[in-house]
């Protein structure tokens, strides 16, 4: 039943999480990547906005918004676009996805090592061209039996390392925190695993910490010929000093599904043959949208109702 509160969803909510919300509220949609003169025309008087990670929801949305917001519902995992100091002084509440697209996530990041090593898209596009490799061309290096550093070990990083059981790696951690299990893996400093690893890849929220926590000198301290491998948020690598680490040959190769500024991808990182890039399809399976889709609207639900949000962020 209707209930006459206004949800702004001002990101690519599928279709079953805006029907969903339209059989209980009047709901605003922006379309796939609403500009912000929309967003702050339909904020005003909104009960509930339901973001993703392209959609800042700093004080001035939320004061635009007004005292009618309850909650900000991100459809993400990652919460970096909110500024949750303002939404908890404001009283309000925010919520995010977690858990529902750790599988989806983990798997891309595999895919992603895999396909720099073996230098796929470069491949594709060589037979795509019409041409085929010229001797000892295209050659790469397995996973299999590799060291494999996980920056991070969350959710998303210990899937990861239980997946890559069957390639028989050595897996390596960098955890700020204990976590609630080690998957056989060894925690070293974030140093020692950047120098002890054949592949890097990084799970770590974005943070003022985090913020190109993996820069100029810790590219350095990273294996020559080394694979970095990025799912997480593209300003947790210093873009420029990747592309010199890159060009120099340094590394090896990377695989990066984020980027700093997205969904600018610099045209230098574009040109690098040795890099996979893909735009950010983390959680991009459809069973995995729909499962974050159902979880973003049970926030928005519980709370405009007056419940505790299934997973609150404040
Ligand atoms: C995607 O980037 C997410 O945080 O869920």
């Amino acid at each position: 039943m209707a209930t006459g509160q206004r949800v702004v969803v001002a990101c690519a909510l599928p279709a079953l999480g805006v029907g969903l919300l339209r059989e209980r509220f009047v709901v605003e949609t922006g379309g796939w990547r609403p500009d912000l003169s929309w967003l702050r025309q339909h904020v005003p008087g909104a009960a509930a906005i339901v973001a993703d990670p392209s959609v800042r929801v700093d004080a001035e949305l939320v004061d635009r918004a007004g005292g009618s917001l309850k909650v900000v519902a991100n459809f993400a995992v990652g919460y970096d676009n909110l500024d949750l100091d303002t939404i908890r002084e404001r009283g309000i509440r925010a919520a995010n996805t977690p858990d529902v697209l750790t599988g989806a996530t983990a798997e891309l990041a595999i895919a992603l090592m895999l396909a720099a090593a073996r230098r796929i898209a470069e491949a594709d596009a060589l037979v795509r061209d019409g041409g085929w490799p010229a001797e000892k061309s295209l050659l790469g290096r397995e996973l299999a039996g590799a060291t494999v550093g996980l920056v991070g070990f969350g959710r998303i990083a210990r899937r990861v390392a239980e997946l890559l059981r069957g390639f028989e790696v050595r897996l390596l951690f960098a955890s700020r925190s204990e976590p609630r299990e080690r998957h056989d893996a060894e925690r070293r400093e974030l140093g020692d695993l950047l120098a002890s690893s054949d592949f890097v890849s990084v799970h770590v929220p974005l943070t003022a910490e985090t913020r190109h926590l993996i820069d100029a000198t810790r590219l350095a301290q990273m294996r020559r010929g080394a694979i970095l491998v990025n799912t997480s948020r593209g300003a947790v690598v210093d873009t420029e000093a990747l592309m010199h680490a890159l060009r120099s040959g340094h590394l090896g190769a990377a695989g990066l599904d984020v980027y700093e500024d997205e969904p600018h991808v610099p045209p230098e990182l574009r040109r690098l043959s040795n890099t996979v890039l893909l735009p950010h399809l983390g959680s991009a399976t459809n069973a995995t949208r729909d499962a974050m889709a159902r979880l973003c609207v049970e926030n928005v639900i519980a709370v405009l109702a007056g419940r505790e949000p299934p997973s609150p962020l404040v």
